[in-house]
């Protein structure tokens, strides 16, 4: 291995230029064809459809390879918890990411399984149904609550405005959901974001992101996750699925 090492270094002396020259952290998948009017249009034909939470269990069989039956998706922020999410927030993402204007390449293809704007409505009406699975993924370090008192100072002023003061959002505003979030999932949001690889979303909230580096966008996240998702709380007893 260590005989490697100095062709390693070469590999590495090529790379760089080529690595220098990119301004991006890395680059959003080529081709496909970004429509927000597309997006737009099925979001409001969605809403319209207003929802039905029993049509819509079918369709998320689906959703629940990913997000689980539970909606409680995975703890490392691999996969969001979409129970508690408002129907509007889900809405406008599913028409996002099917108009590739939200990039998703893996769930992109199981999106486009939904049939029409009413079965978008729908799944989003079942989603909303869930109760709220318990034990999401939090910040765990030793100055946990170090951090969690700096996010929620920071979340205070430059966040609650739309979030809303306990990372509720508005299910009218279309504002997400934050409280109870996996931290992992919010953490690398937050940042996409910023700096641009999650589109379509108010530039009111990027420029607040952007006054932040990471290192404080961490207590952030650390403090959401630590909230308690607003919804009905799932009985006890049931086992997480
Ligand atoms: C192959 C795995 C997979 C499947 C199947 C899948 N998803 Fe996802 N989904 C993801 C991942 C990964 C993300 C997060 C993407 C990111 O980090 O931007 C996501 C994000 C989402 C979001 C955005 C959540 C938010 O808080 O903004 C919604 C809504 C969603 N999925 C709904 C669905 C629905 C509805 C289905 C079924 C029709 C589905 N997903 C199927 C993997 C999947
Ligand atoms: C001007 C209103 C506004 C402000 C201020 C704002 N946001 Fe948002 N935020 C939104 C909206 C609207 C969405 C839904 C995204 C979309 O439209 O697709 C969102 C989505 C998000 C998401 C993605 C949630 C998910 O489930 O994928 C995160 C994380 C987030 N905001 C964090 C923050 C943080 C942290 C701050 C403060 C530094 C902030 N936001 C300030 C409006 C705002």
């Amino acid at each position: 291995m260590l005989k490697m090492l100095p062709l390693l270094f070469l590999a590495l002396l090529t790379l760089a230029p080529a690595w220098a020259a990119e301004p991006t952290r890395r680059t959003l998948p080529p081709g496909p064809q970004k429509s927000p009017s597309m997006a737009e249009a099925e979001r409001a034909l969605a809403l319209a459809e207003g929802g039905d939470a029993a049509s819509g269990k079918a369709a998320y069989e689906v959703c629940s390879a990913c997000h689980l039956p539970s909606g409680f998706g995975r703890r490392d922020g691999g996969y969001p918890m979409l129970a508690g999410q408002h129907s509007t927030v889900l809405i406008k993402q599913i028409a996002d990411i099917r108009a590739h204007v939200r990039e998703n390449p893996g769930m992109h293809s199981f999106v486009m399984e939904l049939r029409d704007p009413r079965d978008i409505a729908n799944v989003a009406a079942y989603i909303e149904s869930l109760c709220i699975p318990p034990g999401n993924g939090r910040y765990f370090l030793p100055d946990a609550d170090a951090r969690i008192a700096e996010g929620k100072l920071i979340y205070e002023k430059d966040c609650a405005d739309c979030h809303q003061a306990k990372g509720q959002g508005s299910k009218e505003k279309v504002f997400s959901v934050l409280a109870g979030q996996h931290y992992r999932y919010l953490l690398r949001q937050m940042a996409d974001i910023r700096d641009g690889y999650r589109q379509n979303v108010d530039p009111d909230m990027v420029d607040s992101l952007k006054k932040h580096k990471n290192d404080k966008l961490e207590s952030v996240a650390a403090y959401l996750a630590a909230l308690e998702t607003p919804g009905t709380p799932c009985p006890p007893a049931k086992p997480r699925q």
